[in-house]
């Protein structure tokens, strides 16, 4: 089978695309024929070594699909030859097949296509824990969502007014915000002129913010905490600028305000059934047609350099997925 196959840690052009011996799944694994793999910001990272999960070199990078079972091990239950899946199988995506548990293994709704069933759990299951169990997002309340064009932050646009929020969606460009357009934010919020603060403030009769989602960091975040509101919780999702933000214990003590930690990975593992109950919650929000995620670039499997660059040129609109056979 063809797979991508990281040899030494770069850029994306040091990936191979190579043959790579076919694989046979032991009695606890699932054997899946990939349609099309996502990529997500951390992605990007691993192949450059500076994600805090590194696998032993090679490695083939991926960490979700959809697909088809091709077969299951003898000890599998729930799933059987012909399913149409999505799976987290952590690494190993990008390749014409792939080995999952059953545990990282989903069946997918009649009406999801395999583009957006690689493109789904991460950044919904992120988002929903985000603003459910972390912040506890009530309805009426204010929700600023930074990076809101990105994956994650498409998502929390999209979950906030499902909970009933009003929804800021804040992003660096007027592309990106035309882009977010879509998904109905209650007001759209440039800060590509570096003012995050004071436009939050005329946003909201000048009391700031009460949940913040933040996956940027960097100087967002410097700002952010001076445009929340009295009890407002500001999310911490990801560092995506490139700097991990300090928060000033002052400003917390002024506004009552937490940094509430959000950590999709710990979660799944200190709390296994509240993530199945969130997951089945998403999967039948998207059966129902009340998500919708965006696929707006679709790459082939030949184009992963063009890909991977999506997201270190920060042009990341909603997801971005390879495609590897047609659906
Ligand atoms: N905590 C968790 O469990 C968890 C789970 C999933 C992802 N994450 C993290 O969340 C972050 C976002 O992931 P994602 O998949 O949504 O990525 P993405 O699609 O690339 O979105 C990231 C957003 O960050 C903004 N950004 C600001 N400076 C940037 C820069 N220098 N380079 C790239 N983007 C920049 C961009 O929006 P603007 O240009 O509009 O600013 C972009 O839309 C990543 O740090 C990822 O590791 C965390």
């Amino acid at each position: 089978m063809r797979a991508l196959v990281c040899h030494s840690y770069g850029p994306p052009e040091n990936l191979t695309l190579q043959e790579t011996p076919t694989l046979i799944p032991d009695r606890s694994q699932i054997l899946i024929d990939v349609y099309a793999a996502s990529l997500n910001f951390p992605d990007t990272l691993q192949i450059q070594g500076k994600y805090q999960f590194q696998p032993p070199m090679p490695f083939i990078p991926g960490s979700e699909i959809g697909g088809v079972v091709r077969s299951v091990g003898a000890d599998v239950k729930g799933f059987a030859q012909g399913d149409r899946v999505m799976a987290a199988p952590s690494i190993g995506g990008i390749a014409e097949q792939v080995l999952a548990a059953p545990s990282a293994v989903r069946h997918i709704p009649d009406n999801m296509d395999f583009k957006t069933a690689a493109g789904f759990a991460m950044v919904y299951t992120t988002a929903w824990h985000a603003l459910k169990q972390r912040a506890q997002l009530r309805p009426g309340e204010t929700l600023l969502v930074l990076g809101a064009s990105g994956g994650v932050g498409m998502a929390a646009v999209e979950l906030g007014k499902l909970l009933g929020a009003r929804v800021i969606a804040a992003a660096s460009s007027a592309e990106k915000l035309d882009f977010v357009s879509q998904l109905d934010p209650d007001e759209l919020l440039n800060y590509g002129d570096g003012d995050l603060k004071e436009k939050v403030k005329a946003l909201t009769d000048d009391k700031g913010a009460d949940v913040i989602f933040d996956p940027v960091g960097g100087s967002l975040f410097d700002q952010a905490t001076r445009c929340i509101h009295w009890n407002g919780r500001i999310l911490v999702v990801g560092f995506a600028s490139g700097r991990i933000p300090e928060y000033k214990a002052n400003l917390a003590l002024l506004k009552g305000a937490s940094m509430v930690g959000v950590f999709l990975g710990r979660f799944r593992k200190e709390e296994p059934h509240l993530y199945e109950e969130n997951f089945r919650e998403l999967l039948d929000l998207y059966g129902k047609g009340s998500v919708k995620p965006v696929i707006s670039q679709t790459f082939a499997l030949e184009d992963y350099v063009a890909a991977f660059n999506v997201f270190s040129e920060r042009q990341a609109m909603g997801k971005v997925v390879l495609s590897l056979r047609a659906d």
